[in-house]
């Protein structure tokens, strides 16, 4: 099989990112071993990918990537062999990809809060990369993604065909599985991530381990944003979710950062989930958020928990 990785090396080099080729190594082997009932339609679905001219116009809500295809239709079709498709919005050759969520909403949040050009960034939990064209639109150098999810993996090689040879990586990884000699990144990233861990103390060591000295940290998550309680640990699902484990108050994750060896800690955003922001769409056909909520109470999930309330949390490794 050809390597899906390499290009990482070049596109790292002079930086201060190190344990890159382990990193490579590693990606490779689960790549060539990626499991799903599914993966050969979606393998099937790469290989229909139309040939376009390679194009990346990333700074928008939805990146352009690829010149349009001459059948559209078509196309539509093929992509649709991957769904669902949740973060977004994007343009691949010319057809629009209405996800699931709208991740610009969460880009826009967070955007006017940092400065990463020319950085390296690492993004833990990255989904199908859409956040990676949005940073290198805004300047970052180099953008490494990792997630488990199967499906997500393919949806960025689906973006990559369109794209061409742009350093936006998306590995098949956990953040348990990175190599512990990788370190160095200008910036580090863990959006949507922490409430799914079972110990948040252990992926915040790894934040910071993959974080240069004096390099920073961007960390979203749910919150609540209650008085008197520090934590609320669901008893059973949250938001019809079975893995989300613990949401801390935005007082409680700075003490948490602290505890973990970062300073300079500051809450950029809070902000509570709408409908609008994450819905089903015909690119998503389960359910989505407005299932979640409480109908006589939109304040309240379900299950009787408080609504979802994100914060992005912006913090520094000491130098
Ligand atoms: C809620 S989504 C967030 C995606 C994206 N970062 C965002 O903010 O829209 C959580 C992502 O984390 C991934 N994930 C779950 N456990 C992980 C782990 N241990 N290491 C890395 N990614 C993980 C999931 O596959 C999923 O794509």
């Amino acid at each position: 099989m050809n390597p899906v990785y390499a290009e990482m090396v070049p596109a790292l080099a002079g930086s201060a990112v190190h344990g890159v080729e382990a990193l490579v190594k590693r990606a490779e082997r689960e790549f060539a071993d990626l499991g799903h009932g599914d993966l050969p339609r979606w393998q099937k679905a790469l290989a229909q990918l139309p040939r376009v001219e390679p194009l990346a116009d990333l700074d928008h809500p939805a990146p352009r990537l690829g010149a349009p295809a001459e059948d559209p239709r078509a196309l539509r079709d093929t992509l649709m062999a991957l769904h669902p498709w949740r973060k977004g919005p994007l343009a691949l050759g010319g057809v629009t990809i209405d996800t699931e969520w709208r991740s610009d909403f969460k880009w826009d949040r967070i955007a006017p809060h940092w400065d990463i050009t020319g950085h390296t960034v690492l993004d833990i939990g990255c989904g199908n990369g859409y956040f990676g064209w949005r940073m290198l639109g805004a300047g970052a150098k180099c953008v490494v993604g990792i997630d488990p999810t199967t499906l997500f993996v393919m949806q960025w090689r689906a973006q990559m065909h369109f794209a061409g040879n742009l350093p936006n990586f998306v590995l098949p990884l956990k953040d348990t599985q990175l190599p512990e000699t990788l370190g160095g990144f200008d910036t580090v990233c863990s959006m949507g991530v922490l409430y799914h861990r079972r110990d948040p103390a252990d992926h915040l060591a790894r934040l910071r381990q993959c974080t240069r000295p004096g390099g920073q940290l961007l960390l979203e998550t749910l919150v609540i944003d209650q008085p008197g309680e520090k934590v609320l640990v669901p008893d059973g699902r949250y938001a019809r979710m079975r893995n989300v484990w613990e949401l801390p108050t935005p007082a409680h994750l700075a003490g948490q950062l602290e505890q973990a060896g970062f300073e300079a800690i500051r809450c950029v955003d809070i902000c509570a989930t709408t409908v609008e922001e994450q819905r089903s769409t015909d690119w998503m056909r389960f359910e989505s958020l407005p299932e979640c909520l409480d109908p006589a109470d939109p304040a309240r999930t379900v299950e009787g928990h408080p609504a979802p309330v994100r914060a992005v949390m912006l913090a520094r490794r000491p130098g």
